[in-house]
C-alpha cells in the first residue's frame, strides 16, 4: 500500500515540484505514472523509494509513514521496495553478477544461494552469460537490464521503476514488461514512470497522470 496525502515537494528553496498531491495504491496494483518530462514523476518515486524525503504532507509506504521512520527501520523499507531509477547507480569496479548479489548479501544470504539467485535474475532480463562483465562492458540497454535485475533479486513488495524500458528496443521492452508484469501477478505492487502510450495502453490497470507537480488521478483511465 501507497497512501500519499497533501504532499509538497521542492528542492532546497526553490519552486514546488509536486504541490497538494493525494492519491493511493492498493497492494498488487499496476500503476503507471505519466507525465511530460519535468513533470515531477522521478521525483514522485523518489519520495516512494525514500530517496528524497517530502517537504510537507505524510508519504505512507506498507502502513508506515517516511516522515515518521527512525534511522533503524529504514533498510527494512529498503528491502520492501525494489527501485529502478534512470540513474542506474551500478558499481563498476565490480561485475555483473557482483552487482545482482549485492543486496543479497546485505540480508545475510549465504553466497551459493545469493549467487544462484542472482543468475536466475539475471536470466529473467536476458543477460545470461554476461555475469561476468563488468557494467561498463555492458550497453546502456543491458546496464538499464542490469539494474532491473538487482531490484527484483530481494524479491520485494513494491516494484517503483522510472521508464525502465526508455532505452530498450521493442522486443527487449517487451520482455522486462513481461517480467514485471509476472511479478505483479503473484502480488507484487508495480509502479512505473512512462511517457510510453503504448505501453501504458497494453499493461496499465490505471494510470496516474501528472502534470505541473498537480495529479489528475484517473483511476482505471486505461482499461
Ligand atoms: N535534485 C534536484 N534539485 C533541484 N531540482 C530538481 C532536482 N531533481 C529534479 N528537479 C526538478 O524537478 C522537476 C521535476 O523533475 P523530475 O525529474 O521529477 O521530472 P520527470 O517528470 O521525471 O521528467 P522526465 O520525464 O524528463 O524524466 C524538474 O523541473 C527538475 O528541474
Ligand atoms: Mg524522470
Amino acid at each position: 500500500m501507497i497512501e500519499f496525502q497533501h504532499v509538497f515537494k521542492s528542492y532546497g528553496r526553490g519552486r514546488n515540484i509536486l504541490a497538494d498531491i493525494n492519491f493511493r495504491v492498493e497492494a498488487g496494483e499496476f500503476v503507471f505514472v505519466s507525465g511530460p518530462s519535468g513533470a515531477g514523476k522521478s521525483t514522485l518515486l523518489k519520495l516512494i523509494g525514500g530517496l528524497e524525503p517530502s517537504s510537507r504532507g505524510s508519504v505512507q509506504v506498507n502502513n508506515q509513514r517516511l516522515e515518521k521512520m527512525t534511522a533503524r527501520a529504514r533498510p527494512y523499507l529498503r528491502r520492501a521496495v525494489g527501485v529502478i531509477l534512470q540513474d542506474t547507480h551500478l558499481l563498476f569496479d565490480r561485475t555483473a553478477l557482483a552487482n545482482v548479489m549485492l543486496p543479497l548479501a546485505v540480508t545475510g544470504n549465504p553466497t551459493a544461494t545469493a549467487s544462484a539467485r542472482a543468475r536466475a535474475a539475471l536470466e529473467k532480463v536476458g543477460l545470461s552469460g554476461k555475469e561476468d562483465l563488468s557494467p561498463i562492458e555492458l550497453s546502456g540497454g543491458e546496464q538499464q537490464r542490469l539494474a532491473i535485475a538487482r531490484a527484483i533479486v530481494n524479491r520485494p513488495a513494491i516494484l517503483i521503476a522510472d521508464e525502465p524500458t526508455a532505452n530498450l528496443d521493442h522486443d527487449t521492452a517487451t520482455r522486462i514488461m513481461n517480467v514485471f508484469r509476472d511479478f505483479n501477478r503473484v502480488g507484487v505492487t508495480l509502479l512505473i514512470a512512462s511517457h510510453d502510450q503504448e505501453l501504458m495502453a497494453r499493461y496499465a490497470t490505471r494510470t496516474l497522470r501528472i502534470d505541473n507537480g498537480k495529479f489528475a488521478d484517473s483511476k482505471g483511465a486505461q482499461a
